[in-house]
């Protein structure tokens, strides 16, 4: 293998190789199942939708990642709108995960996004993964997970900022795009339109 890797823009072409690699990443992770491939079905028809940050992650000409941003915004106490990037799915092909390679997928797509000027991304995921690409808790900069009731465990609920400082003094609440919310049913309707695959209850999901 000679582990050349590019990440680039998704094409039209990629799409169903790029949904099949979703599905089979997210299988079984955080539920039994998945519904992320429907998901990102969804999303890149949505309004909010970033074409310029949908990239797929090649290694050595195969699809081995991709990952997704939408545009959303933190409202402030006072009123106020900030414009700001929130960002899944992202996902590595199941027999190239723990490699090294979501790191520089995830990497390279904070570079572009904060070359194309946006001022922060706010996600909810896990701190052991994106802690390492400069990511801290959405506490520290005084912004609130939308709905979350005071006082619970806000650790899933992350940001990292591009300009720095960009967050800072802000107070406010954020919350994820609608477009996120996607219809379970629907999700299981398309996901009729691929192989059949066992769906299993394992330690460690969310639902
Ligand atoms: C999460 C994911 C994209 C990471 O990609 P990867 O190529 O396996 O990750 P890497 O090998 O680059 O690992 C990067 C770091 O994150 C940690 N890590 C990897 N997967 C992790 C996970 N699922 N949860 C927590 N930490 C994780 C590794 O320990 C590693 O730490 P290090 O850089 O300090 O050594 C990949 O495992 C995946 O596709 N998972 C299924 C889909 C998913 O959960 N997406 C994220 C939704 S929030």
């Amino acid at each position: 293998m000679g582990n050349r890797i590019v990440i680039r823009n998704e094409r039209k072409e990629d799409e169903r190789t790029v949904e099949e690699l979703v599905r089979d990443s997210f299988w079984n992770v955080y539920r039994p199942g998945a519904l992320e491939h429907y998901l990102i079905h969804v999303l890149r028809n949505d309004p909010l939708f970033v074409r310029e940050l949908d990239l797929v992650m090649e290694l050595d000409g195969r699809t081995a990642g991709q990952v997704m941003f939408m545009k959303a915004k933190v409202e402030t106490d006072i009123g106020e709108d900030i414009p700001v990037l929130t960002m899944g799915p992202i996902s590595v092909a199941n027999d190239l995960k723990h490699r090294g390679l979501g790191r520089i997928l995830l990497d390279d797509a904070l570079l572009k996004a904060s070359s194309l000027g946006y001022g922060a991304v706010l996600i909810e995921g896990n701190i052991t993964f994106y802690g390492g690409s400069g990511f801290i808790y959405g506490r520290e900069r005084d912004i609130r997970y939308k709905g979350l009731p005071e006082g619970a465990d806000s650790s899933f609920f992350l940001l990292r900022e591009l300009i720095p400082g960009y967050l800072e003094g802000k107070e406010g609440v954020y919350g994820p795009p609608e477009g996120y919310l996607i219809d379970e049913k629907d999700a299981l309707e398309f996901d009729k339109g691929f192989p059949i695959r066992e769906k299993l209850r394992l330690p460690g999901q969310l639902i």
